[in-house]
């Protein structure tokens, strides 16, 4: 029996409507002194003295749009689902200057320069701008860990074929600086400590943050799309979670002294380094005489392995029960991705996987509490990461996948708790199957063979429900879908909207064309959801950005 959207969709709005307090912030965001910036307080973002929580999407492209009309279009649309934050590019960096399309920087031979032209840094103060006049927050992101490959062999074709700035991962980012500063047999993680390239970013964040300290618009700053110890360029054997802390602090210090405005966050993953050491440790909590009635235990310590495993016990108890009371039967087997899922692995581990034991070269609960960080980030995505705790789940079990992403949420939730600062998924998303031609691994080292077969658009937006149920019941204060699709876009050669003999290229191999027509849709590495448009194709079940626009009107956003 397959699980449908419909049986999912009460108790998610069961739990929403339960869960609605009278304290929410009204829907229409007014700018007016004396909050015109987002603040902290705690665990809770608040906005004209109000604590908020929200939906967001992704749009990295929306700077490369060729009309202005088309990132008014853009926004328009999001807003109309009740959306309040879109995480963009902030960077996009080429070796050298182009016509074609956008770009902001130059990097060649260890020098940088700055394009504050109208193919330049005046495309991002144009979304700036009409964000303002949207009334919405851009999340702008100052770098990127990933960097297309070369290689054009098939397992990775996807990154030559595509023109520039169509892929995520195609913007520039910390391999060109590597590349550019100390050469093609730099380490990727030279980024982070090498004097000239720090420097040099530096000095990019100052040209960027100065231009919009004033801007109601500007979210907060994100310092790195996923920022790791190795990309395209590998790591460095010296590289550990706190080569990339230390990096934190001094970037966010740097921006904290030219903007004292905007917060400042991470965008790393969210992965956790249990009982590792600290840079910044938590500091004791002051002793409490009296504990008020009733209060709930707060975690007042790092995430442990101990603490990780109990939990994940108690997380599945807490989820099979809820199925069993919403009368949902577990299906015997679905098929993910041409292996047959049913049997999770049930041994058990007593050491730790790679979302959980910093080899990834991130402690996003170290990072979380460097004094500028004003809050935390986290991404879910279950195609390119492992978040079972032992690694010993199949990544290919629908229902492990949809578990793990429950607990991961959960995990972040409590971290913000334990902080006492806001957590949020910056981003998060499944490879469906009518996503699976354009599905490009942010990694562009991962084989996406044409024989694959991937989840269905409604076992997707399945799991997204359960997503956000979790998000919202847990306390998480926003919830960010990866990524926004958007049509009917100026097309024009040489950029990332091209017209369609560029975009024949992006069929699957071995297939016919897809079931649309790409050319006037925007950049899509796997995760494009339109919802709307794609209604009926999924059962007439709901689309994702149907479901963000009911939880939004139910939170009043
Ligand atoms: C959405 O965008 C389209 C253009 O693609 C535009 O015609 C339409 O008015 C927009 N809708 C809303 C609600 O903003
Ligand atoms: C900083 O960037 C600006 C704009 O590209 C450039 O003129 C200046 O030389 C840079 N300064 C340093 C120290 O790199
Ligand atoms: C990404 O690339 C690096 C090599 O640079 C590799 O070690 C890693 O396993 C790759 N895959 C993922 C999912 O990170
Ligand atoms: C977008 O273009 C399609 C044709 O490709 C058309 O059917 C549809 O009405 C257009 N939508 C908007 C909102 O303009």
């Amino acid at each position: 029996m397959r699980v449908t959207l419909s049986i999912f969709l009460p108790l998610l709005f069961g739990a929403l409507l339960a869960s609605a307090t009278s304290s929410i912030p009204s829907r229409t965001l007014k700018r007016a002194s004396p909050s015109k910036y987002v603040t902290t307080s705690g665990g809770t973002f608040n906005y004209n003295e109000q604590p908020f929580r929200f939906v967001g999407t992704n749009a990295y492209w929306l700077p490369v749009l060729n009309s202005d009309e088309d990132i008014a279009n853009t926004l328009s649309n999001m807003s109309a689902k009740g959306i309040k934050v879109v995480r963009v590019w902030a960077f996009n960096d080429v070796e050298a200057p182009t016509d074609e399309g956008v770009y902001f920087q130059t990097i060649s031979n260890g020098v940088a320069t700055i394009n504050d032209g109208p193919n330049g840094l005046q495309r991002l103060d144009k979304v700036i701008e009409l964000a303002e006049k949207a009334n919405m927050w851009i999340l702008p992101s100052l770098t990127n860990n990933w960097f297309p490959t070369a290689d054009d062999t098939p397992s990775r074709r996807w990154a030559t074929d595509t023109p520039r700035n169509y892929l995520s991962n195609d913007y520039g980012g910390m391999d060109a600086y590597v590349k550019a500063f100390v050469g093609t047999t730099g380490k990727h993680d030279e980024f982070y400590t090498n004097e000239k390239i720090l420097n040099s970013f530096l000095n990019y964040t100052t040209q960027i943050v100065s231009r919009y300290v004033e801007s109601p618009a500007v979210f907060g700053w994100e310092l790195a799309n996923d920022p790791r110890c190795y990309s395209t360029l590998a790591a460095s054997s010296s590289c550990t979670p706190q080569t990339i802390t230390q990096w934190h602090s001094t970037v966010a210090q740097h921006i904290k002294s030219i903007d004292p405005n905007h917060l400042v966050s991470s965008g790393n993953q969210g992965f956790f380094c249990v009982d590792c050491p600290k840079l910044f440790p938590l500091q004791a909590p002051p002793p409490q005489v009296s504990p008020a009635p009733g209060a709930q235990r707060r975690n007042v310590k790092p995430l442990s392995k101990s603490r990780l495993f109990l939990e994940r016990q108690e997380a599945r108890k807490r989820t099979r029960e809820a199925k069993k009371r919403a009368g949902i039967v577990e299906p015997a087997a679905l098929k993910i991705r041409g292996k047959w899922g049913a049997a999770a692995a049930k041994r058990q581990s007593s050491s730790t996987a790679t979302a959980f034991d910093g080899s990834q070269g991130v402690d996003s609960q170290d990072i979380l509490n460097i004094p500028e960080i004003g809050f935390g980030t986290a991404q879910l995505f279950p195609d390119q990461a492992q978040y079972s705790v032992d690694g010993l789940d199949s990544p290919y079990n629908y229902d492990a996948l949809v578990q793990e992403g429950i607990s991961w949420i959960q995990l972040q939730a409590q971290s913000a708790q334990t902080y006492g600062k806001p957590v949020f998924l910056t981003a998060f998303g499944l490879v469906s199957e009518s996503n699976a031609p354009f599905f490009v691994p942010f990694n562009n080292t991962l084989p996406v063979s044409s024989s694959q077969t991937f989840i269905t658009d409604q076992q997707r937006d399945e799991a997204y429900v359960q997503w956000l149920n979790t998000g919202y019941t847990s306390g998480l204060s926003g919830m960010v879908q990866y990524q926004w699709g958007q049509s009917n876009l100026t097309v024009k050669a040489g950029t990332a909207i091209a017209p369609p003999a560029t975009s024949a290229k992006f069929r699957r191999q071995g297939t016919s064309s897809p079931n649309y027509d790409s050319s006037t849709q925007s950049p899509n590495d796997g995760y494009f959801d339109q919802g709307a448009q794609w209604g009926s194709d999924i059962g007439g079940s709901m689309g994702w950005p149907d479901i963000i626009s009911e939880l939004a009107s139910l939170l009043h956003f």
